[in-house]
């Protein structure tokens, strides 16, 4: 998977990577910038979601679909679709020209709007990745948990450098018996949840 990355999807990681690196350093206001996950935890969700049990793949928080990209490897592996929640319209725009130009369109359902009003009927989730707008966390993990199946994935990012901001969050998650839980040092800090 990770040795076959195909041409189209290599030229568009690199493209949004050399956009992220800039928007960091050259003023971009936050709301407009990619905000994306580094390339090693994308390596680390493609290698998760390739390992997931059985059942449907989502990702809350698209941006410009770098992340997607690195999910979207391992449906390529499976033969299964992914589906990804994008709330901002800019956001959307780049993650549809990034889906047609990767070329990996048919293993994506880009649904436009806040996750939180689709996610009470996504049924039999196997894996999912949050990355969305931090306030959000928890609304998300309430409403994913009890959809996920046996063995489920849910995987969230920032759980080291927000770590202050997700404090709340991640405390339920570690004490909640209906999943396993702890937090991976590989970029921003992963927070893995495994449903018992
Ligand atoms: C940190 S960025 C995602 C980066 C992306 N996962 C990547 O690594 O390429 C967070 C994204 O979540 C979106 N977002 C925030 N709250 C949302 C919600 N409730 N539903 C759907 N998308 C949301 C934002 O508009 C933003 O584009």
């Amino acid at each position: 998977m990770l040795h076959n990355i195909p041409e189209p999807v290599r030229k568009r990681m690199n493209f949004l990577e050399k956009i992220d690196k800039e928007d960091r350093v050259d003023g971009t206001p936050r709301m407009q910038r990619l905000r994306q996950i580094p390339p090693e935890t994308g390596k680390f969700l493609s290698i998760i979601a390739a390992s997931a049990p059985k059942g449907r793949f989502i990702e809350i928080g698209t941006s410009a679909g770098y992340s997607t990209m690195w999910i979207a490897l391992a449906c390529m592996e499976r033969g299964n679709k992914m589906k990804t929640f994008e709330i901002l319209k800019e956001k959307i725009k780049l993650a549809k020209e990034t889906f047609q130009q990767s070329k990996l369109e048919k293993y994506i359902d880009l649904v436009e709007g806040d996750a939180r009003d689709y996610l009470k009927g996504e049924k039999g989730i196997s894996f999912c990745f949050l990355d969305a707008k931090k306030e959000v966390y928890e609304d998300c993990y309430d409403l994913v948990v009890p959809n996920m199946v046996k063995g489920g994935l849910l995987v969230a990012d920032n759980a080291i450098n927000l770590y202050d901001t997700l404090k709340p969050m991640i405390d339920k998650t570690l004490i909640d018996r209906r999943v396993d839980a702890l937090i991976v040092p590989i970029g921003k800090g992963e927070l893995v949840c495994r449903k018992i």
